[in-house]
This record gives C-alpha cells, sequence and structure tokens, in this order.
C-alpha cells in the first residue's frame, strides 16, 4: 500500500492578522497547508494522494514523475515515499545540479535521472513513458505537479478540513477562497467542492497565457459542474518566478506582523494580490474569507531573501 487508509494530514486553520485587513474590515483565515507534516508540505500531498491511490488500485510499488532542481512536487513526493515507505524516481529538467531542493530528494531516498532540455520538453509525447517504463515496470508514472483530475479530487477534501475548524475560530461560514494558482488543480478541487456554494478566487502566480483557465475549465467541465464558481486573478508581477524588490518588502513586513513563513513565487504573491484587491475595495467590510497557505516553504532556499 503506498497510501494507508488512516493517514489522512490535517491543516490548522488560522485567524490572519493584518493591518489592512482590520482596516477594510475583512476577516481572514489561513489554512496552514505548509504545516501538515515535517516532511511533507502544502498542496503538493493533496495533489498526489489519489494518484497514489490510482497507483495502489493498479499494483504498482512506487512512483516516477517530473519536475525542475526547484520543484515543490518532486520535495513533496519523495518525503512522502521515505515517509510511507514506497520507491520514488524522479526525472529531472536540465542538467546535473546540487540544489538544496536536490539534495533532499537524494537525502529522501529518490531516484534522479536528468534529462537535459531537449529531453525534458519530449514529455508530452506520446512515446516519452515507454523506455520508463521498461526501466521501471513496477513503477506508476504521475504527470508534472501532479495535476490533471485526480490531483484536483485529491484537492477536494480541504473544504471539510476548513468546515470542521470554523467553530474553534468563533465563524459560522466564510465567503470565499483566496490562493495562489501554477497549474489551477487546487483551485479547480475546491470549485468542485464547493459546487457552486461558495466563491474561489485564484491568484495567478504564472502569466495568464499559461493556460490555467482552460486546465480548470476542462476539470470542471468533466466532472460536469453546472454552476461552478471561480475568478482568476493576474498576481504574477510580471512572470512566473520575477521577484521584485516591492514584494520581498511586503513579505517581510507580512511576516514579521502575522508570523506566518511565506515564499515569494506562490503564497507572497498571491497574498499581495489579496492586499491589492481588498484596498481597491473588491469585498464589502464584514466578508470573510479563507487564504490557502499552500506551502512552496521548501523552495524559499534557492531563491533571494527579503533585503538581499
Ligand atoms: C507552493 C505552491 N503553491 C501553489 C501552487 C499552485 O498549485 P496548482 O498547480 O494546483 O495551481 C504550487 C504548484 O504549482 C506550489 O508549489
Amino acid at each position: 500500500m503506498l497510501v494507508p487508509s488512516d493517514w489522512l494530514p490535517q491543516a490548522p486553520l488560522e485567524r490572519l492578522q493584518l493591518g489592512w485587513l482590520t482596516h477594510a474590515g475583512i476577516d481572514v483565515a489561513i489554512l496552514r497547508l505548509d504545516r501538515i507534516d515535517p516532511l511533507i508540505s502544502g498542496n503538493k500531498w493533496f495533489k498526489l494522494v489519489e494518484h497514489l491511490k490510482a497507483a495502489d488500485r493498479a499494483g504498482a510499488a512506487g512512483i516516477i514523475s517530473l519536475g525542475g532542481a526547484h520543484s515543490n512536487h518532486l520535495h513533496a513526493l519523495a518525503a512522502a515515499g521515505k515517509r510511507l515507505g514506497f520507491a520514488t524516481v524522479g526525472l529531472l529538467r536540465g542538467h546535473p545540479q546540487v540544489t538544496p531542493t536536490v539534495a533532499d530528494l537524494q537525502a529522501f531516498g529518490m531516484q534522479l535521472h536528468w534529462l537535459g532540455y531537449a529531453g525534458y520538453r519530449a514529455r508530452h509525447q506520446a512515446d516519452f513513458w515507454q523506455p520508463w517504463q521498461a526501466l521501471y515496470p513496477t513503477l506508476q508514472a504521475v504527470p508534472e505537479g501532479g495535476g490533471g483530475w485526480l490531483g484536483a479530487q485529491g484537492c477536494t477534501v480541504l473544504k471539510t478540513q476548513v468546515e470542521q475548524q470554523l467553530p474553534r475560530l468563533g465563524w459560522d461560514d466564510f465567503h470565499g477562497w483566496w490562493l495562489a494558482c501554477g497549474t489551477g488543480t487546487t483551485l479547480a478541487g475546491l470549485v468542485l467542492a464547493e459546487a457552486g456554494e461558495r466563491r474561489v478566487y485564484g491568484a495567478l502566480a504564472v502569466p495568464e497565457d499559461h493556460g490555467v483557465a482552460p486546465q480548470v475549465e476542462a476539470i470542471v467541465r468533466e466532472a460536469g459542474q453546472a454552476n461552478p464558481r471561480y475568478q482568476l486573478i493576474d498576481a504574477s508581477r510580471g512572470g512566473f518566478a520575477k521577484v521584485d524588490a516591492a514584494l520581498l518588502a511586503f513579505i517581510a513586513q507580512s511576516e514579521q506582523v502575522s508570523g506566518v513563513p511565506l515564499e515569494p513565487l506562490y503564497t507572497g504573491k498571491a497574498l499581495l494580490a489579496l492586499r491589492r484587491e481588498v484596498e481597491a475595495g473588491r469585498f464589502a467590510p464584514g466578508t470573510r474569507l479563507v487564504f490557502v497557505h499552500t506551502g512552496g516553504l521548501q523552495g524559499r532556499r534557492g531563491l533571494p531573501q527579503s533585503g538581499e
């Protein structure tokens, strides 16, 4: 078994205290997916879990997947393999290098293969997996980032995890979700879980031409969802992984005031986009939102820190 049936990490829900929220009369609670496990962090576990269950059903002994040298996805997969005792193989973009992420992948026991850049670009070709499947016949392939329909399905449980914790915050309900989007898989899972009830706001960490909207639409369509309520909002600040001084200063200040660690690629950009929208008056005073902390803190080690 890759996933023990009794192992479901719980994410704590906490109040997020920041001056600009208080000033606008907006209440925000933060779902700390970064705190679900000392090793396996963020939305990645939830995106992986249904892929792992599918691998279990297929009788696989482990997982083979792809990513870059700072990949949060490979990091969570390798950590899950170590924690739960299954084999993992990572196919990496580019040429061999040692980043903090790569060092962790090796320490977690993931078998690595470097594909170069052209080799990695070939990942969408029909025969890409053939030689890997021949080399590792007992492993199940999981697409880059753990996305797609199965990835979204694994994220639907977040709704229940939040609802169970509302009384502890003194909330009887909330109005909507706010979270960072890279592929839109996590957002799609929440849209499916809400089934038209609460609105889901996706802060795009990638430019609009990265295809998030069609990917979300495809998952929602596959689910036959009649009344999806979501909105995608640009938060990329000029491109994926583009980091600027104003963003770093905002992150440093937010961390100091709230005590919540952030990283600049996803969670920092998502929170800064929320401040922009709150200050522009998008939400009426009294609005309650759940901000999803999607993790990614391990990737911070390879990036410039605030003040540098
Ligand atoms: C830390 C972090 N937050 C958010 C995302 C975006 O998640 P999704 O691809 O489900 O939109 C990712 C990965 O892409 C991530 O690593």
